[in-house]
């Protein structure tokens, strides 16, 4: 399928050029990367929590962002290029503010159970949240509680209702029928919860995610959209902290992809790591090192020579892999804390394009302008032969012309090496020593 082994850039849209219409004035950036499709963060109308993942409304645009026609224009300008666009769908929970959360409040349009409401004495008190002490949030207005596993801003839908299902299906239809080519599902372990009172599981999560009830619901889900269109690429954002083999293997049956998360929440880019990394290979999970959710500055004192391994390593592996806006150029994170309670604006910095701050056109509500432009900026960084920037783009380059996995992977001391097969049946050898971080490349 078209996804198989290709490189996904990520784009945090206000960050990346400000709206949708800039994402298409960098198409010949993108161009220039040689990358296959662009994943963008949600860009939906939203309760200002989450950075985009608290909706009010799945059908339209944030107007921050844009105009529907503003994404017309994009999928086509996107497509004359040959670039897919997969989009960033969370079902899993809306906004407080969204229309049906207030339905559900006041019990209209037959909306009282398209979330998870308990009296006092019917809640799990063994339910956890992970951004808030519980997952229990009391209404006053109908004197229950509700349940959300991420803000309390985040009221968790209740996907077991077949009418929510029903409107899950719709809102993708509705994406599918304007031209996108892939869905990346938010939180999709969070589904489905097991409402057993009688089942008390004190600290697994086990009531909470990836439940039976969820696998079962995305392999009907899945089957329906590739009805559809087998074409969608469909990628599960399984929990990164409690999915476990099978877990991810029962997420596989139906998903075309989920993530690898070993390198993005790693700090241990050391040899013995890499070479792990290297030799676990499970080519439907996607790599990736970074995103909207972590930490750039992991690579330590030498990061640009690291970021250069990073990338090596990354981009000539037999999977899907995923560039950060900004992961190829060195940025760094910006201390700014403007949206996020808990600090992950710093990796969202608006996009390092110029040297020089009049160049930019910032958007003024935004997250600020990192200082570390200066000295991390595409335009210097395009003129540089020996850049990172120039480093990707001569990767990615290579990678195109691979195939099949990674063999002969040898360790000597603190060098490291492998190699792969090209479409020609020529033979890269690739080679990392640890002592001075330097890589090499060789056409066998
Ligand atoms: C995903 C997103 C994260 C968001 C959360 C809740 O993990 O990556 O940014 O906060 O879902 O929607």
């Amino acid at each position: 399928m078209w996804w198989n082994n290709i490189i996904i850039y990520q784009i945090y849209i206000r960050s990346f050029n400000n709206n949708l219409l800039g994402i298409i004035e960098k198409i010949p950036y993108l161009k220039k990367l040689n990358i296959d499709a662009i994943w963008i963060n949600p860009f939906f109308p939203d309760g200002g929590k989450d950075g985009g993942y608290d909706i009010i409304d799945y059908y339209n645009i944030n107007n921050k962002i844009g105009t529907m026609n503003d994404f017309n224009v994009l999928i086509n300008n996107l497509n004359k290029n040959n670039i897919k666009i997969i989009i960033d769908l969370p079902l899993n929970h809306t906004s407080n503010k969204h229309k049906w959360f207030m339905d559900s409040v006041y019990k209209r349009n037959a909306k009282d159970d398209w979330y998870i409401w308990k009296t006092k004495e019917n809640i799990h008190k063994n339910w956890k949240s992970i951004f808030e002490k519980t997952p229990w949030e009391y209404n006053k207005i109908r004197d229950e509680y509700y349940y959300h596993y991420f803000y309390k801003e985040q009221p968790d839908l209740n996907i077991a209702n077949h009418l929510v299902q029903e409107e899950i299906f719709n809102i993708i239809k509705f994406w599918i029928n304007k031209g996108i080519n892939g869905i990346r599902f938010d939180a999709i372990s969070n589904f489905i919860c097991n409402d057993d009172l009688n089942n008390i599981d004190n600290n697994k999560l086990t009531m909470q995610l990836n439940t039976k009830d969820t696998f079962d619901y995305i392999n009907i889900l899945c089957k329906k959209i590739k009805n559809l269109n087998k074409n969608i690429f469909l990628i599960g954002e399984q929990d990164p902290f409690y999915s476990s083999i099978y877990h991810e293997t029962e997420l596989l049956k139906s998903l075309d992809s989920i993530f690898n998360f070993n390198f993005a929440y790693s700090n241990n880019f050391s040899l013995i790591n890499l070479k792990n990394l290297l030799s676990n290979n499970n080519p439907n999970k996607i790599l990736f090192t970074n995103n909207h959710d972590v930490d750039r500055n992991r690579y330590g004192e030498d990061d640009l020579k690291i970021a250069k391994i990073i990338c090596l390593i990354l981009l000539t592996k037999n999977n899907t892999k995923i560039i950060y806006y900004g992961q190829e150029i060195g940025m760094w994170n910006c201390k700014n804390n403007f949206i996020d309670n808990y600090g992950r604006d710093i990796c969202r910095a608006p996009m390092q394009w110029y040297n020089n701050k009049k160049k930019y056109d910032l958007n003024k509500d935004w997250i600020e302008l990192s200082d570390n432009y200066k000295i991390r900026n595409v335009e210097d960084q395009a003129n540089d032969t020996h850049s990172l920037l120039n480093w990707y783009i001569k990767i990615i380059k290579i990678s195109k012309v691979l195939t099949g996995n990674i063999f002969n992977i040898e360790t000597n001391e603190n060098i490291l090496s492998y190699k792969r097969r090209t479409i020609n049946n020529e033979i890269y050898k690739f080679t990392i020593n640890f002592n001075n971080n330097d890589c090499m490349i060789e056409l066998l």
